[in-house]
């Protein structure tokens, strides 16, 4: 059967065939294409079928080829199921049906089912090619094995074919590899280095189907076409921001069991949009067909990324979801996956050409339409006083459409206002009838459009660039580690995000829209009240701010993001009260690592707040120098005051050192601070006072077993710590009762047991100091978080 196809092959060149074609059959080479899991999911839809393409384009080039399925059913079952899935690939409309039909039927009888289960199936087939190779005197150009088989059986096929089924002599040998590469940082390094331990990394080719897509493989030739229009403007001077979407309207049933422990971020952030916007911003390279410069570059921006906070993503999960894993992983009513299915991530690059520049990424299932597009949307300076359609106020922006949406096809859009862009090669064609769509935010005659003179499915691409070895449309492992390194803290740090449930479809209206807000991103629509039901029993109130009350007084409870927005608010609040009433507003801040959550929310949100008129006082010390790590003067300097623009004589730390001693009683340190506030605040009556509590019910630094009660009419006092340091300074609960507000912030799993104890025990500030706490006149809040609350 060989004999007859490899005939029939060099009949076709020879007979279509120019001299230069005719010259390269002379020297043929044989390639073995082998598909493991060859009649699986993935092979059915685009390998075949790629594979197909790439022989019909190969025919003339002198290349000759087998093609093997492989699988792990015995032939009498995967034979069959391999007719059915090779009977349907098809030709392109450019070819006749007569050269269509021999092609494929050459095709058919090229192709192959193997058992590929155990070390000898693979050692059989080695055999088996040698053998063909042998009769036909062929020589060898090389073996293409494509895994597409679940992940974990990488390591151990990559095995099988390196010591049974590695070519000799000059032929190559390329393994293809799908995602998924890992979960985070260190398997994907494991992964790497059990396969590294079997193939060279020049041997590995990691696909990611987005860098077949025809767009993004045309990102940087666009950009280097189009470098003199560029050039000027591709920073931050000129980009207001970047845009990388994939929407999607998909749900994921029946990938449940895959996709569950997976989520979004992993699914399609960490990879495909990861890629995309690494051709947005990396270095061009010198040469683009050098994949070693082009990978370097990408991985250059790596080395750049800022990393990403917990701040700068928000996250969400159909409805719908819940439900679907209880069915598939058989959990009870009351499971709720956190997993998200939507995740909106900002990035932001440390490098001097798009410092600032914030770079969305983007993706959902179950949302309005399908699309997928990068947008660079650059700043307008233009005001137009009258005509706002005028189109030098229109948006000026280019986007990398990849498919599917309005728009319908692949394309590049250049807004009208910006340039016109050079054609990219023969295969792009400039489109200038249109039907009437709008494009984000422009109708489409306003803007340059081009798209592929034919479309073509990302795998063909891909498959001609393995057989190419065009590297740069690969994954290396370098960049996979890189990303991964990227993106792992992120993904650790939502592990304990709730995402937003959203209904899907259109019913999403703008639950899912997000702002940017300095170097944070958040919803758009503030708190979604969401039922007990949709989370499955995990909380009372699912994201709700809740008012309530705990030991009669008032109380704030939410989850600890949202509480600590909701305390800053309140802080915000009663500063411009107080500014407004009197022109100063005096708060004391505790010491902790409760507050630390608090002075971030301050310094990065609340640019309005009245610093300029705020003094800063301390609820309590520790007697230490204050510029030791342990002083928690230190710790509000470090966290708060740095970084907001507080005049200096407004900052009030404790005298705890004095004489060059710490917290000596005749040194008078309390009665010294006690004389300052009593000189600044009006009736020694703080605005607001901000406390914790510790696990023994101390606040400030009164604790159990001293006496609290007994500091009498003193406002400030040297207590003692039982844990080190011991001595402290502090304010008493006289003066805490005296404050205008007083806010308690308990936060985290760990204070459930107290806050339990507390919402029980009856007023005993000598063994529950905090129970002390009573303002005299002013207003006590609790502000708990569900942990604390909850457990
Ligand atoms: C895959 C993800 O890699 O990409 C899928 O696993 C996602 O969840 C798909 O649907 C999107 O690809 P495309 O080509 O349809 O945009």
């Amino acid at each position: 059967m060989f004999v007859t196809v490899f005939l029939l092959l060099v009949t076709v060149c020879a007979q279509g065939g120019n001299g230069e074609e005719r010259e390269e059959a002379q020297r043929p080479g044989h390639v073995s294409v082998v598909i493991v899991g060859g009649t699986g999911d993935l092979a059915k839809k685009y390998l075949w079928q790629g594979f197909f393409e790439l022989y019909i384009n190969q025919v003339r080039s002198g290349n000759t080829f087998s093609f093997y399925g492989g699988g792990l059913s015995p032939a009498d079952k995967g034979k069959p199921a391999l007719s059915e899935i090779l009977k349907a690939v098809s030709c392109s409309k450019d070819l006749s049906q007569e050269r269509c039909a021999l092609l494929k039927e050459q095709f058919l009888r090229l192709s192959q089912y193997r058992q590929l289960k155990d070390l000898e199936d693979y050692q059989d087939l080695a055999k088996h090619i040698e053998q063909e190779l042998q009769q036909e005197g062929m020589t060898e150009a090389g073996r293409l094995f494509y895994l597409s088989v679940p992940a974990f059986a990488y390591a151990d096929i990559a095995e099988k074919i390196n010591s049974s089924c590695r070519p000799t002599g000059e032929a190559w040998l390329r393994v293809v590899l799908e995602k998924p590469f890992g979960h985070d940082f260190r398997s994907a390094q494991v992964l790497a280095s059990q396969l590294g331990s079997s193939l060279k990394d020049q041997e590995m080719y990691r696909i990611d189907h987005y860098l077949g897509k025809q767009v993004v493989a045309k990102i940087l030739p666009f950009r280097v076409e189009n470098r003199k229009f560029l050039d000027p403007i591709w920073n931050k001077h000129h980009i207001e921001r970047v845009e990388i979407v994939l929407k999607e309207t998909l749900d994921v049933k029946g990938r449940i069991p895959f996709y569950d422990q997976y989520g979004v971020v992993r699914d399609v952030l960490q990879n495909h949009l990861t890629e995309v916007m690494t051709l947005l911003t990396m270095r061009l390279p010198m040469n683009l067909s050098s994949s070693e410069e082009v990978l370097q570059n990408k991985l250059q921006i790596f080395t750049s990324l800022l990393p990403v906070g917990k701040n700068q993503a928000v996250v969400g999960q159909y409805q719908a979801y819940k439900t679907e894993v209880q069915q598939e992983l058989n959990k009870t009513k009351d499971h709720f996956s956190p997993t998200p299915t939507f995740a909106a991530v900002l990035a932001y690059i440390d490098e001097a050409r798009y410092e600032g520049v914030p770079i969305l990424l983007i993706s959902g299932k179950m949302l309005d339409e399908r699309v997928g597009y990068a947008r660079i949307l650059f700043k307008n300076d233009v005001f137009c006083v009258q005509n706002h359609n005028n189109v030098h106020c229109k948006p000026k922006q280019i986007v990398f459409h990849f498919g599917h949406g309005s728009l319908r096809y692949p394309a590049i859009l250049v807004s009208k206002n910006l340039f016109k862009p050079v054609l990219m090669d023969g295969e792009w064609k400039e489109v200038t009838e249109h039907t009437d769509v709008n494009i984000l935010g422009l109708p489409i005659s306003d803007y340059y459009v081009q798209t592929p003179t034919e479309q073509k499915e990302a795998y063909s691409e891909l498959i001609s660039h393995i057989f190419a070895g065009r590297k740069n449309s690969f994954v290396s492992t370098e960049n996979l580690l890189a990303s991964w390194g990227f993106w792992t803290p992120l993904l650790s740090s939502l592990v304990s995000s709730f995402p937003r449930i959203y209904p899907g479809g259109a019913d999403n209206g703008d639950l899912l829209d997000v702002r940017v807000k300095g170097k944070d991103i958040s919803y758009n629509s503030e708190v979604v009240i969401i039922s007990n039901d949709q989370m499955g029993g995990t909380s009372a109130n699912g994201f709700q701010v809740m008012q309530g009350k705990f030991r009669s007084a008032d109380m704030v409870t939410a989850w600890a993001e949202e509480l600590v927005e909701r305390l800053a608010a309140d802080i915000q609040e009663a500063a411009e009260a107080a500014v407004h009433e009197g022109g100063v507003f005096h708060l004391a801040l505790s010491g902790g690592s409760s507050p630390l959550a608090l002075f971030h929310r301050l310094t990065r949100h609340h640019f309005s707040f009245p610093w300029k008129n705020t003094h800063v006082w301390m609820v309590d010390e520790r007697c230490v120098p204050l510029n030791e790590l342990e002083s928690n003067f230190h710790n509000l300097h470090e966290h708060l005051l740095q970084h907001v623009r507080i005049p200096y004589y407004n900052i009030h730390p404790m005298p705890v050192q004095i004489n060059q001693r710490l917290c000596v009683e005749e040194d008078g340190g309390p009665l010294l601070y006690e004389k300052e506030f009593s000189k600044l605040v009006n009736g020694s009556s703080f605005h607001f006072v901000l406390l914790g509590v510790g696990h023994d019910s101390h606040t400030a630094s009164l604790f159990p077993g001293s006496k609290v009660d007994e500091h009498a009419e003193s406002l400030v006092a040297l207590t003692e710590s039982p844990v080190k340091p011991h001595q402290r300074m502090s304010l008493t609960l006289s003066a805490i009762n005296r404050a205008r507000n007083v806010a308690i912030l308990v936060m985290g799993k760990g204070k459930h047991e107290l806050i339990t104890q507390l919402s029980r025990v009856k007023d005993n500030p000598h063994k529950w100091p905090v129970t002390g706490v009573k303002p005299a006149h002013g207003r006590l809040v609790w502000y708990i978080d569900y942990d604390a609350l909850l457990g």
